[in-house]
């Protein structure tokens, strides 16, 4: 028997938990994310944060994407899976020397800044190796995002980028900064951003400061306006490709950018989230007073979105067609936090039964602990079924 796109024979074979990505539905994805953006000429950076896996990288920047890294080693595998170094941006508020020069061997394209003393770091580190590095300051626009607070990152109580009105003094200092192009600004307020006028809110702020440095003489060639875009956790069936046409649109439309100026952004969950599911057995069905338990092999461990940020992830049983009945969805870590749905409604659930969860494709494999000396969970492709082992 077989529910939705889930081939159960072959996870019999398999031993859980496992992530399970659908690359057919990636690609059909990528495809209106290509479709969509070239219609304004916009330049998407995947964000590797979301899904380093190496087979999907290879997929996604065949795709020709660009990628947004937050670290070394993120820079080192978007080059390995081929995303062109001119198209790597790098963030993030504590970049190390290390990470820096490793950053300025491969002559990437951008690095978006947070803070004065990282600017004078990146200048010296520079001028050391006799390039000059390309920046783009990160801006804190104080837009508020209205998602989960963990995941809210543009409020001016947030750690990143630089406020506005710390703005001039910085942008004053930069030309004695002589091994830094200051070539953009970069803003991001937060992800799984479902209510779309918090976007609008962004532009807003965008067109205000650019008209503001217009004023002083500034235009910069590229503007970056993160990533965020939020996808549909209720009803991945329903809706398994994020509104990417609205998401593109309504940039063109609140946006003004200037002559000649580049749009970027930086996509990660609305990309990877919808294809991955992490598929787990149920261990053990315990009847307790008043509601039953299916506890099963995957935990916190192998995804903390619902333990971390109370995230929702949808919860079928793929092996059953039973008539449903409610379960507390549980892990086997020893917290108690260890839940991934309390009065989860699924087909009546038996030891050996699979579950997907899903829209795990974001935020899921690469969040994954050794926590309680566990093993990583494998990771299996549609249309290989096989990787990592
Ligand atoms: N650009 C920057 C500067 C970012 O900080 C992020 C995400 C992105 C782009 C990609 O955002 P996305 O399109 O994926 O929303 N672990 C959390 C999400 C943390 C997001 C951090 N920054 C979760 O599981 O919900």
């Amino acid at each position: 028997m077989i529910k939705g796109n889930f081939p159960i024979e072959k996870f019999e074979t398999l031993q859980t938990p496992f992530y399970y990505y659908d690359t057919a539905l990636l690609r059909q994805t990528l495809d209106i994310v290509k479709h969509e953006s070239e219609q304004y000429n916009y330049d998407v950076h995947y964000a590797l944060k979301a899904n380093v896996n190496s087979d999907l990288l290879r997929i996604i920047a065949s795709y020709g994407l660009g990628a947004d890294c937050v670290s070394g080693n993120e820079i080192q595998a978007a080059i390995e899976a081929g995303f062109p170094a001119e198209k790597v941006v790098f963030a993030g508020v504590g970049k190390t020397d290390r990470e820096i020069n490793r950053a300025l061997d491969f002559d990437i394209f951008c690095f978006n800044a947070e803070s004065e003393q990282e600017l004078q770091v990146i200048n010296m580190l520079a001028t050391k190796k006799g390039k000059k590095a390309r920046v783009a300051l990160r801006i804190n626009p104080n837009v508020d995002a209205h998602t989960h607070h963990y995941i809210t990152t543009g409020l001016n109580e947030n750690k990143f980028g630089f406020n506005i009105e710390n703005l001039d003094k910085v942008i004053a200092v930069i030309p004695s900064l002589t091994n830094l192009e200051f070539i953009g600004l970069h803003f991001h307020i937060g992800s799984q951003i479902t209510d779309l006028s918090s976007f609008q809110d962004l532009c807003v702020r965008v067109n205000e400061l650019q008209d503001d440095l217009e004023e002083k003489g500034i235009v910069l060639k590229h503007i970056n306006i993160g990533g965020g875009l939020g996808i549909n956790y209720e009803h991945p069936n329903h809706f398994p490709i994020a509104d990417f046409e609205t998401y593109f649109r309504l940039f063109h439309k609140n946006l003004r950018l200037r002559e000649g100026q580049q749009l970027h952004c930086e996509p990660g969950r609305s990309i990877v989230a919808q294809c991955g599911s992490l598929i787990t057995r149920v261990t053990y069905i315990k009847k307790g007073i008043s509601k039953q338990f299916a506890i099963v092999d995957a935990g916190m461990t192998d995804l903390i979105r619902p333990a971390l940020y109370e995230a929702h992830h949808r919860i079928e049983n793929i092996s059953s067609n039973e008539p449903v009945e409610f379960y507390d969805v549980v892990g086997p870590i020893c917290e108690s936090s260890d839940v991934f749905q309390k009065h989860c409604e699924l087909n009546g659930s038996r030891r050996g039964d699979f579950l997907a969860l899903r829209s795990a494709g974001a935020y899921g494999e690469i969040m994954a602990s050794r926590y309680n000396l566990r093993e990583l969970p494998k990771a299996y492709l549609s249309e290989k079924l096989i990787v990592n082992g």
